[in-house]
């Protein structure tokens, strides 16, 4: 054993390294768990007594000595990496690396913001995950109204609330009535969920921007002109709008809006389908039942709500026929958009 010590302390004296990776290997060789001096330590079980000072002092300094030369030897290939390593060239120009571009719904739906901020409303949000009470009952859904069915709303538990996905962000509505104090003037853009099978013109998640104005004396001539500043902000100052009666639970009267078509200027295309027109939002006076299940006074206070589909709108701006482009994120439909935005 002496000798193997001998040998080796000769050995680590005169080892060099050009890499850290030698000085690992020179670890691994010595100390590492099947090294030399490891193996050595090991056989020290073995040693007579009266030989166990000399050769355990021999083998202590034998190991100091490993673990110093291996220090040693990392200072110097250090420096050395230092002095001699690849120089950067800091006049070479940078890796080009792509930018993403702005998803053509967020654009879409930042649109209708900011047009709806310019007549002075807020933006309000609410919860995706909702209770029944927000999203049917106080929009005055009755009970067996069919929304509420499993066909078309995803539960998320059954109770006498459950607890759903919002079909609509109409839900953010009830909970600014509930809080806001008044009057009332807000957007509400959000995601909204459907149980629907996924198809051209439908998707079981998409985007909606409700609004909803509520104050003394507000008329459905009110809800016309905004609807008519928007659509021409939106489409361009040519645009015209018309309203159709429509029904929703919690608007009364209720109407459904088309513009112009903005492809054929209302002569007939096969966008609007020969009519002319393109259907772009529900609307209506906010139902006296509605004002008063969240505690407004509806002698007082009147309002209207519209809402809109952001997928629907960016359609028919872009005329994107599928609407599930949106959705797949295929870096080359959504580069189209970078000259757009
Ligand atoms: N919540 C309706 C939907 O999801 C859209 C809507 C229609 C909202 C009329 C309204 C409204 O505020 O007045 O289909």
């Amino acid at each position: 054993m002496k000798q193997r010590i001998e040998e080796l302390l000769q050995e680590i004296q005169e080892l060099k390294a050009q890499k850290l990776q030698d000085i690992e290997e020179y670890r691994i060789r010595l100390l590492g768990k099947k090294g030399a001096i490891t193996k050595l330590f090991e056989d020290f079980r073995e040693v007579l007594p009266e030989q166990k000072r000399e050769l355990g002092q021999k083998l202590n300094t034998l190991k100091n000595l490993a673990s110093s030369k291996l220090e040693e030897l990392k200072e110097k290939v250090g420096e050395s990496i230092l002095q001699n390593g690849p120089k950067n060239d800091f006049t070479k120009p940078g890796d080009k690396f792509d930018l993403g571009t702005r998803h053509p719904i967020s654009v879409t739906r930042e649109e209708i913001i900011s047009i709806f901020s310019k007549f002075g409303y807020a933006v309000a949000e609410g919860p995706e995950i909702e209770d029944d009470w927000h999203v049917f009952g106080a929009l005055n859904f009755p009970p067996e109204h069919p929304a509420r069915d499993m066909q078309d709303t995803f539960f998320i538990s059954q109770s006498d609330n459950p607890v759903l996905l919002r079909t609509h962000t109409s839900s953010v509505q009830v909970r600014a009535m509930e809080r806001m104090p008044l009057p009332i003037r807000i957007v509400c853009p959000g995601r909204v969920f459907r149980n629907e099978a996924i198809s051209a013109r439908a998707h079981c998640i998409f985007h909606q921007v409700e609004g909803l104005y509520i104050d003394k004396n507000v008329s459905f001539a009110d809800l016309k002109q905004a609807v008519l500043l928007f659509a021409k902000e939106m489409f361009g100052e040519q645009t015209k709008i018309r309203m159709r009666p429509s029904y929703f639970p919690f608007t009364e009267p209720s109407a459904e809006v088309d513009v112009s078509c903005n492809i054929c200027g209302g002569k007939g295309c096969n966008i609007c389908k020969g009519t002319g027109w393109l259907e772009i939002m529900g609307c209506g006076m906010v139902d006296p039942n509605v004002l008063e299940a969240s505690g407004i006074d509806h002698k007082v206070y009147s309002g209207f709500a519209f809402g809109m589909g952001v997928e629907r709108i960016a359609m028919l701006k872009w005329q994107v026929k599928d609407l599930r482009l949106y959705f797949e994120n295929d870096v080359r439909f959504l580069r189209e958009f970078e000259t757009v935005i």
